[in-house]
């Protein structure tokens, strides 16, 4: 049976997403409707993806889908939920990229029967090397964990995580790219310090970056052995190594990490103060069969 998808926010995320389901045939364009507020969005998703538009989440414009997914902003999340929740059908699967927002908060909206996934995506995916990882709620099966891996898997790399582990990849792959973008542009002032023009600082910058993460992702070995094996003694190499060792670049990285997984923690008490006990009646759906929480679990790109 065709898959049919909504995508409620067809921004950055929603965007990528449509793009990857239609790239890989996931489901067809004809089964897609794109659903964002704004005007200049919803013309450029239907010129680019085929897909029909709409400007506004109703119960009409979900009935039927199989896969229902929320890419707004979170602070436009509850009055979505709350839109959706008397339509939703057992059967019907939530997928929610929206940052911070707890799978129980969703829960408490729409009740604990309906699938929920919960995914942190990063920016990357909108040039389909993408850092993915999801949850989902006891209501979620193997096989639609496996549909929501497979759209994540066209857009760069999928984990399967507990969602207690989700501030710790926004702090990681989340927030991620902010520190390699400032790595990179700390690499181009160093070749320009160096007497490099900036044009050939750059180029040279980006393609390290690139080609040393490939290096570390497709020989699966420890990034510390490709390190050894590229360092002469007496060498280039260990002078600039021992530089960053001594201004403490690896634990910096390390601090970064803890430092924004800690604030994703804060961010997301705040959304539950700010949205306390939203569905004292959420709807009721016959119970599904309960599933042990995921064990980690990495996936490679589906293309
Ligand atoms: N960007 C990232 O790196 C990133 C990473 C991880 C997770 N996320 C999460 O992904 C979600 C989307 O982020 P984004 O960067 O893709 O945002 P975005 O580019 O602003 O896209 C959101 C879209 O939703 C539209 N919208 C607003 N209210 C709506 C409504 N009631 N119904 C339908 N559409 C509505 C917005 O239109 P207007 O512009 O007219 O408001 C906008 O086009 C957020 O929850 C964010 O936390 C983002």
């Amino acid at each position: 049976m065709a898959l049919k998808i909504a995508v409620i926010g067809a921004g950055n995320i929603g965007g990528a997403l449509l793009g990857g389901i239609v790239k890989s045939r996931i489901a067809l364009p004809k089964d897609i409707v794109a659903i964002d507020a704004s005007d200049d969005c919803r013309r450029r998703v239907a010129a680019q993806r085929k897909v029909r538009t709409l400007p506004a989440a109703t119960a009409q414009a979900i009935a039927g889908r199989n896969l229902i997914i929320l890419a707004v902003k979170p602070q436009i999340l509850p009055a979505v939920l709350q839109e959706l929740r008397g339509s939703l059908r057992r059967g019907q699967i939530i997928l929610s990229v929206a940052a911070g927002v707890p799978i129980a908060f969703i829960e408490s909206i729409i009740g604990k029967n309906i699938p929920v996934f919960r995914a942190m995506p990063n920016i990357p995916v909108v040039v389909e090397e993408g850092a993915t990882a999801i949850a989902g709620n006891r209501a979620t099966t193997a096989t639609q964990r496996k549909l929501v891996e497979k759209i994540f898997g066209t857009l760069g790399a999928v984990v399967s995580v507990d969602e207690s582990h989700l501030d710790a990849v926004t702090g990681l792959s989340g927030s991620g790219p902010a520190y390699i973008y400032l790595i990179i542009e700390a690499l181009i002032d160093g070749g320009k310090k160096a007497g490099l023009p900036h044009d050939v600082a750059r180029k040279l910058a980006e393609q390290t970056v690139l080609g040393a993460a490939k290096m570390v992702r497709d020989s699966k070995r420890h990034p510390a052995a490709l390190r050894d094996e590229v360092v002469t003694p007496g060498g280039t190499t260990i002078a600039g190594l021992h530089e960053l060792e001594k201004h403490g670049l690896r634990s910096t990285l390390i601090s970064a990490v803890e430092a924004a997984t800690a604030r994703s923690k804060e961010l997301g008490a705040q959304i539950a103060e700010r949205f306390p006990q939203q569905a004292s009646s959420p709807i009721s759906v016959a119970p599904t069969r309960r599933r042990a929480p995921a064990k980690p679990r990495i996936h490679s790109r589906v293309r």
